[in-house]
């Protein structure tokens, strides 16, 4: 048999051993499945301890040269899809510390000194998740910049503003998506600030304790781009919060996601008839000829489900754990990854086809004019006439119901019916009653009128570069 303590898993541990694993635990206990998807973290973090290890002294420089050499050489076989992962090797840091070992030999097996896959491991989710989070942050600036720029072209477009989904009052459709704007800008904060956590460096807690070897963990941290040291060994093996956190960053942005999606599908319904979508972003039925479904969106809005439930499925993997590494964490990676990769296409896809809508302004326009929704401003108008709120809106509220019994817009009453309502309406009260009246009067900081909107579109465009 090898003397190389990894060639059998069995042996990994020691000769306290006396019966190998069973080949249902070793596959109910291996990870490399899936965590062999952290490898160029797990060599980088590798690189970055053999240095380390040998700047103190700890190993030789020539152990630390091996080292080196044969990490290259194995990223460059992962690379190109030739390295053999093995199952009874159980996770990608065996994996790749027996291949090490059977190319360099001893210095190999000195790789692992002061260390411990608990650190290790927290290391390298960690490293892997920084990367993932900047590509991230990258596809919020996509999303907005798509938003801005179509609503740059709709600062004069009127829709309806809905509350309860009943028409409420004209804005502009240029408005409408930039609250969407509002929202991925604080889901582009939050997830810096949740990097700021993510990137703190485990390596040195060794198993839980720390070690009794000369570690330099702040050159490591350098080296590898961490912030800052975990200042507490017993928390940097077990925590996860910086994951949970991440997931919860994830929810949240998923949600912004699903309702926006959902406003793409209404508004795609021959009901709304707000808008088009380029056909490669629908499918058809295969038994009713003439659908275009919206599935792209509809997706999108599903997929929100799954990671809400990663997000409760980390709350729940770490809320029973004593200190400090339990198998339990094991757990933790495929919720992470299936997050990740959730967002990332969703955020990608969602952009594309949102900054492509096909906006039908004549639709909108009639769709605000049907609701009424300038009722409030003939209301507002008899405020600053001097009429008390509460008596302007009793008015208004005659004026709508014979509107409707008529089937005629506000705009469309004689003026001397509106008078017969309330005699403070004058010939001036036509205007306010018209859709894009109501939308430039709305001046207010943050309201819906052009002016507003405008500086709003320049603001994000400065703020997105
Ligand atoms: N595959 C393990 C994980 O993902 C690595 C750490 C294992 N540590 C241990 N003491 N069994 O958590």
């Amino acid at each position: 048999m090898s003397n190389d303590p990894l060639a059998n898993k069995a042996q990994a541990w020691s000769a306290l051993f006396s019966e190998p694993m069973s080949e249902l635990v070793q596959r109910y206990t291996a990870s490399v499945g899936f965590d062999r998807r952290l490898w160029r973290a797990d060599i980088d973090g590798s690189l970055a301890h053999a240095e380390m290890l040998a700047a103190q002294g700890v190993i030789s420089a020539r152990d630390g040269a091996d080292i080196e050499r044969g990490l290259a050489q194995i990223a460059g076989e992962i690379e190109r899809g030739e390295f053999e992962w093995k199952l009874e090797l159980e996770d990608v840091h065996l994996n790749i510390e027996a291949r090490l070992t059977a190319l360099v030999g001893d210095a190999g097996k000195r790789l692992h000194t002061g260390r411990s896959r608990n650190d290790q491991v927290a290391t390298d989710i960690r490293l892997w998740l920084r990367g993932e989070i900047d590509g991230l942050a990258a596809l919020l600036v996509a999303m907005q910049r798509a938003l801005v720029e179509l609503a740059a072209g709709h600062t004069e477009t009127v829709m309806p503003g809905f509350t309860h989904l009943q028409v409420a009052q004209p804005v502009s459709f240029a408005h409408h998506l930039l609250a969407y704007v509002e929202m991925f800008a604080r889901d582009a904060e939050r997830l810096a600030d949740v990097r700021k956590r993510v990137n703190v460096l485990p390596l040195g807690a060794a198993a839980l304790a720390g070690t009794s070897y000369p570690l330099d963990r702040e050159r490591v941290a350098r080296r590898l781009g961490f912030d800052a040291i975990c200042a507490n060994s017993l928390d940097a093996v077990s925590d996860r919060d910086f994951a949970i956190e991440f997931a919860a960053w994830a929810s949240i942005c998923m949600v912004h996601v699903s309702r926006l999606a959902e406003e793409i599908v209404l508004w795609k319904s021959q009901n709304f008839d707000f808008i088009d979508l380029a056909d490669r972003y629908c499918t058809g039925s295969s038994i009713m000829p003439q659908k275009r479904n919206p599935d792209v969106a509809e997706l999108a809005r599903g997929k929100s489900g799954r990671v809400i439930g990663h997000l409760m499925g980390l709350l729940t993997l770490m809320k029973g754990q004593p200190l400090t590494y339990n198998k339990d964490n094991q757990e933790d990676k495929e919720p992470l990854f299936d997050t990740v990769d959730t967002l990332r296409d969703t955020l990608r896809i969602m952009a594309e086809m949102a900054g492509g809508i096909v906006v039908k302004a004549d639709a909108m326009e009639r769709a605000a004019r049907r609701g009424y929704a300038t009722a409030t401003d003939l209301a507002d108008y008899l405020v600053k006439k001097g009429v008390p709120f509460r008596d302007a809106h009793e008015a208004v509220a005659h004026a709508v119901k014979i509107a409707l019994q008529r089937g005629v817009d506000l705009a469309e009453l004689p003026l001397d019916l509106l008078q017969s309502l309330h005699p403070s309406i004058g010939d001036d009260a036509q205007q306010v009653l018209t859709l894009h009246g109501s939308m430039h009067a709305r001046r207010v900081a943050g309201g819906t009128a052009p002016e507003q909107v405008r500086a709003q579109i320049a603001r994000h465009r400065a703020r997105l570069g």
